[in-house]
């Protein structure tokens, strides 16, 4: 369905593209992602949130040594599988593997070839869109989705083949953009229709239900899946995000060599000012598997964080928080529906 715009004066095509979803989404019984974590997502997370009716995911480069990752992506096929036996009526969500699509990791073709051995169902790619690896999920009958930090980048990686966008808007932990997510998404469906998921500061079942309402058909949630259970961080990181709020956040560039949001009391910790750190350039950047891997020992202290984490405020079992989304974003929609 295209949907027309008859405003002569309106900057926008007259026409926005037709919304699609490939089945693997459609299916979703809720609109979320919950996002890879570098270091902490592992299969115990992953198998806990795509139980809960959520996407799980992790990155592949959280196996180490890689030998790691055939296990487990095996313990994560066999738990949702038995999962879904014992509970036809509420088979679990789909997962996701994230790979480093960056020219420093030296592992991406041995986890490529595990990723298609489970026939991974969703592959999220970061740091540079590549043509053969979109042909090379899209074989085995997966879906790629693309992280992006503005519109220029989005059609890069539509264009390389990928089959949806993550734009990741201003306050996203970890690496992120300085653009505002309505800007974003805005831009973003002027010329795409298919699968969008937004992130960036989302942690509550009402910034879900406004995600969607922006024009994105999914939310990508990491920092408030750090403060679970079954999250690997230690308990000062988990219990700091529960303390803290978007004026805890510093967005520096000077750990990885890329822009992203960190939690100011790990970088007082680390004794450094977090209102007074130095530039960095983007040649720091390192996702090698060996002991040169500068990217494991930054995000190991300092620990990388969100602004969306005022409205999380316990440790909790990953379920019990998708639960919380699921409940708020239901009294969201009813509020809106009253209003
Ligand atoms: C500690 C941490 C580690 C992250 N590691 C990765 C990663 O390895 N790969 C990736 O694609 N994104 C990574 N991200 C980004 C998230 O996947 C996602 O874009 C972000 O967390 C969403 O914003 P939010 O944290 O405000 O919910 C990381 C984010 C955080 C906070």
């Amino acid at each position: 369905m295209e949907i027309a715009n008859d405003n002569p004066y309106s900057p926008y095509p007259m026409t926005a593209p037709a919304r699609y979803l490939p089945p693997v989404l459609k299916s979703l019984r809720f609109p979320v992602i919950a996002s890879p974590l570098f270091i902490i997502s592992n299969p115990k997370l992953v198998i806990a949130q795509c139980k809960a009716g959520v996407v799980g995911s992790m990155p592949a480069l959280n196996a180490r040594p890689a030998a790691q990752l055939d296990e487990w992506l095996a313990e994560i096929t066999e738990a949702l599988a038995a999962h879904d036996k014992a509970h036809p009526e509420s088979p679990a969500a789909p997962y996701a593997i994230n790979q480093i699509v960056h020219k420093s990791n030296d592992r991406l073709d041995h986890d490529m070839q595990v990723c298609e051995k489970y026939q991974v169902p969703i592959v999220i790619t970061s740091l540079g869109a590549r043509e053969d690896v979109n042909r090379a999920v899209q074989a085995w009958g997966g879906v790629v989705l693309h992280d992006v930090i503005n519109n220029v980048f989005a059609h890069k990686a539509i264009e390389k083949g990928a089959d949806g966008l993550i734009p990741v808007a201003a306050g996203a932990g970890g690496h992120a953009s300085v653009k505002s997510p309505f800007a974003m998404v805005a831009e973003i469906r002027q010329w795409f229709g298919g699968p969008v998921a937004l992130s960036g500061a989302i942690s509550s079942g009402s910034a879900i239900l406004a995600s969607q309402a922006m024009g994105a058909d999914l939310a990508y949630i990491g920092s408030a899946f750090i403060a679970t259970e079954e999250a690997r961080a230690v308990d000062g990181y988990k219990q700091m995000i529960t303390e803290c709020n978007s004026d805890d956040i510093v967005y520096s560039n000077f750990y990885t060599g890329i822009h992203g949001n960190y939690l100011k009391g790990s970088i007082r910790n680390a004794g450094m000012d977090p209102d007074h750190l130095p530039e960095s350039d983007p040649s720091k950047m390192n996702f090698a598997s060996g002991e040169g891997a500068n990217a494991a020992k930054a995000w190991k202290d300092i620990w990388g964080c969100g602004q969306g984490i005022g409205a999380i405020r316990e440790v909790m079992p990953a379920g019990e928080l998708v639960a919380r989304f699921k409940r708020e974003y239901q009294e969201a929609k009813a509020a809106l529906l009253a209003a």
